[in-house]
Order: structure tokens, then C-alpha cells, then sequence
């Protein structure tokens, strides 16, 4: 049990997203900034390609806005929210505080809609 936990805990480090959004990323920064956390990114096509739009949108009840819901990490630690998924099972727990948490202190909450970045960079490498 506790060796799984290491080994979960050093995988992630090594893929750890950087902390620039990718086209169609949601930051969603209503608490994060006043509570002196980094914003988190929420992945959307990373999710939207592995999951129905009804699952998170209508069970697990995610308004379509960006920084429409009013999350904190009591409701997800009590299984709502991205808790629904990320408790150990379906996808990682949420000791990983960074994986999520990663956007640049202070990032608005926003839908990441410029193509620049993620255009450029393969093409600079
Ligand atoms: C794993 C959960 C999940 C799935 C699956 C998912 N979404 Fe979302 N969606 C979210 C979350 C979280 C937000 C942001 C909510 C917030 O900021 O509070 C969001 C925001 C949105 C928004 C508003 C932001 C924007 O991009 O304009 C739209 C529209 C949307 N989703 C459409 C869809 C559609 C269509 C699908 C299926 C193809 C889908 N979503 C699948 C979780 C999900
Ligand atoms: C319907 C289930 C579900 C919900 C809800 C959900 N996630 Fe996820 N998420 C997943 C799964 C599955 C993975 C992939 C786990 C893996 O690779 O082991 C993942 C991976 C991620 C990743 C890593 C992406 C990468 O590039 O590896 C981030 C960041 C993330 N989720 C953030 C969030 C946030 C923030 C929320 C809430 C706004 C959320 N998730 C809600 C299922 C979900
Ligand atoms: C699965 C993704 C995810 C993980 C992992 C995660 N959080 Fe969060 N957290 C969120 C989301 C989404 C919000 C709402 C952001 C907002 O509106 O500012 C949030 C909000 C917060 C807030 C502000 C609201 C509140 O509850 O006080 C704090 C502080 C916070 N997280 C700390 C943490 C810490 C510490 C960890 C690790 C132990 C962690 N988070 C892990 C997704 C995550």
C-alpha cells in the first residue's frame, strides 16, 4: 500500500504539467489567488476526450460556464466536483496539490482561446 502510494507519488512528479495553458484550458480562479494557492488548470479536451459531456456536465452537475461553479476543496475532498473523479480511483487523489494547482499566480479565471503557444512550440523544437 504505502510503496503504490510512493510509486503514484513519483510518476506524477515526472509528468506534472507546465504552467502554461494549452488552447481550450480553463483557469478557474474565483478562491485560489486570495487563499495564496496557484490557480488551477482544468484540462478540458484532456477530459472531453475520455469522458461524455453528460457525466460532468449533467450527473456530476458542472454549470457550462468557466468559473461558474463554486468549488473548494472541501466539496471536492467530500467527493463533488473534480473529488467525483480524482479520489484514488478513477483518476489520481488529491494530495497532488500542484498537478492541479498550476497556473501563474494571479492568471484571471478564463477559457484559454490563443493558439500561439501551443502552435509554436513543436514547430521551435
Ligand atoms: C471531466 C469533466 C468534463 C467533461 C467530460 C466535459 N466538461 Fe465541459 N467543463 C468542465 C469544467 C470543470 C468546466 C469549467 C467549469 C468551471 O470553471 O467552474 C467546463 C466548461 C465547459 C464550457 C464553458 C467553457 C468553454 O469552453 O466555453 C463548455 C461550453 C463545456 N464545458 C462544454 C463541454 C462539452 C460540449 C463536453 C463534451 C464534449 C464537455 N464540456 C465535457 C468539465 C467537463
Ligand atoms: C469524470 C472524472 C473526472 C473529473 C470530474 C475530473 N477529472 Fe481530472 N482527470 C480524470 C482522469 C481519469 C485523469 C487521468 C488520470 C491519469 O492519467 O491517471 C485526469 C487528469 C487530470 C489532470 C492531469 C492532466 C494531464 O495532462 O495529465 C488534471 C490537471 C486534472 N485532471 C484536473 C482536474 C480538475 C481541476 C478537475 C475539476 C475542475 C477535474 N480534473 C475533474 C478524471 C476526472
Ligand atoms: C483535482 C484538482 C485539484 C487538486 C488535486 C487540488 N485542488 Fe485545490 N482546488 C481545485 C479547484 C478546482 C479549486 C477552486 C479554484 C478557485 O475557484 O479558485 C480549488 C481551490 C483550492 C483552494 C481555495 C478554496 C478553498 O477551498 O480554500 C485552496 C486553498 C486549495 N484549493 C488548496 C489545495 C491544496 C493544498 C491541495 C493539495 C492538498 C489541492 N488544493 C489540491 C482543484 C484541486
Amino acid at each position: 500500500m504505502l510503496l503504490a502510494a510512493a510509486l503514484t507519488t513519483l510518476t506524477l512528479g515526472a509528468y506534472a504539467p507546465p504552467a502554461n495553458a494549452e488552447y481550450g484550458d480553463i483557469v478557474i480562479n474565483n478562491y485560489s489567488d486570495e487563499a495564496g494557492m496557484r490557480p488551477p488548470i482544468f484540462p478540458h479536451w484532456f477530459h472531453r476526450i475520455r469522458f461524455r459531456c453528460k457525466i460532468c456536465h449533467s450527473d456530476l452537475g458542472f454549470k457550462f460556464k468557466a468559473g461558474g461553479n463554486d468549488i473548494n476543496m472541501a466539496k471536492i475532498i467530500n467527493g463533488e466536483f473534480c473529488g467525483a473523479c480524482h479520489n484514488g480511483e478513477i483518476a489520481w487523489s488529491i494530495e497532488n496539490c500542484e498537478v492541479c494547482h498550476s497556473a501563474k499566480p494571479g492568471t484571471p479565471t478564463q477559457v484559454h482561446r490563443s493558439t500561439l503557444q501551443t502552435l509554436i512550440m513543436p514547430l521551435g523544437k
